[in-house]
């Protein structure tokens, strides 16, 4: 808890806005998709596709992954509490859906699905085929009847464990425009994949890493991205680790806030964080 309160400060203390940034393509990016305050129809869409979930109160038995959940105590989960504890917030989930309106990208890869909260921002277009990987398959099956319901056809589904699903997928032919990495917040595993999905890149490709500051540990993860042969823009907005592979780009690594609604986002929930632990 500690770490996350002084790595937050240090964030507020480092970070810029769009009026801090002299690259033309990270500008663009900052006053176009960050702040962005254009109401997309889409985010009805989305707060639809959370509600139908917050109201659902069945149980499922969850397959847990790797040191278990901080959260529940128990593998007999309620969707509602899932959906409340374990997915992107609704302002994150329509920055992720701005991102992708943004870039376009036709070929998406989600690492850590759960109930599809995020899969439903990345796959809200008729531009992008979706593909997330989860490794609970109760999980995967409520996503799947959900994304059912509202009519979200452009996801491809695959259950298993992160690793052994993406040695055994065949990566070498595939490019992935953009991933959304949100699954096991370890730094062993984040290399891992780090590298498995090196294979898939392309010059305009964009990876998103999720909770980059959670722990010491993602954060010296995050340092060893950023300095990363490959890796030349990077865009720190403390939820999130931004990688571009750009090499017409020079390195360089910005530090910069979302939107204006982002003291309320990250300190309600660091509030949250705090009433989870105590
Ligand atoms: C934080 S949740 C994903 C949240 C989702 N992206 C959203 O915003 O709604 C992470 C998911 O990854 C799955 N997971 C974690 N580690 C895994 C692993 N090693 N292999 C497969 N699935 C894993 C968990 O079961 C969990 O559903």
């Amino acid at each position: 808890m500690q770490h996350i309160i002084k790595s937050y400060l240090k964030f507020i203390w480092n970070s810029t806005n769009a009026h801090g940034v002299h690259s033309p393509f990270v500008f663009n990016l900052v006053q176009k998709c960050f702040y962005d305050k254009t109401k997309y129809p889409e985010y009805s869409l989305l707060e639809k596709y959370r509600n139908s979930l917050l109201k659902n109160k069945n149980t499922i038995e969850v397959t847990d992954f790797g040191a278990g959940s901080r959260i529940f105590k128990s593998n007999t989960r309620t969707i509602n509490a899932i959906a409340k504890n374990a997915g992107i917030s609704p302002e994150r989930a329509k920055l992720l859906f701005r991102i992708v309106n943004y870039f376009q990208p036709k070929s998406i890869l989600e690492i850590g699905t759960s109930l599809g909260l995020a899969t439903s921002a990345l796959a809200l277009n008729d531009f992008s085929a979706v593909t997330t990987l989860e490794g609970c398959p109760e999980t995967m099956k409520q996503c799947q009847l959900q994304l059912q319901k509202f009519n979200i056809n452009n996801v491809t589904g695959i259950t298993g464990e992160f690793s052994k699903q993406l040695t055994a997928y065949n990566l070498k032919p595939t490019t992935f425009n953009l991933i959304y990495f949100d699954g096991n917040h370890s730094k062993q595993a984040t290399l891992d994949y780090f590298e498995l999905l090196l294979p898939t890149i392309d010059n305009e490709t964009v990876w998103i890493f999720d909770d980059i500051h959670w722990s010491e540990e993602m954060e010296e993860t995050w340092e060893i991205i950023k300095k990363h042969p490959k890796v030349k823009v990077t865009v720190d907005t403390f939820q999130w680790g931004i990688v571009f592979f750009r090499s017409e780009q020079v390195k360089e690594n910005f530090i910069i806030r979302t939107d204006k609604s982002f003291f309320l986002d990250n300190v309600l929930g660091i509030k949250n964080l705090w009433g989870l632990l105590h």
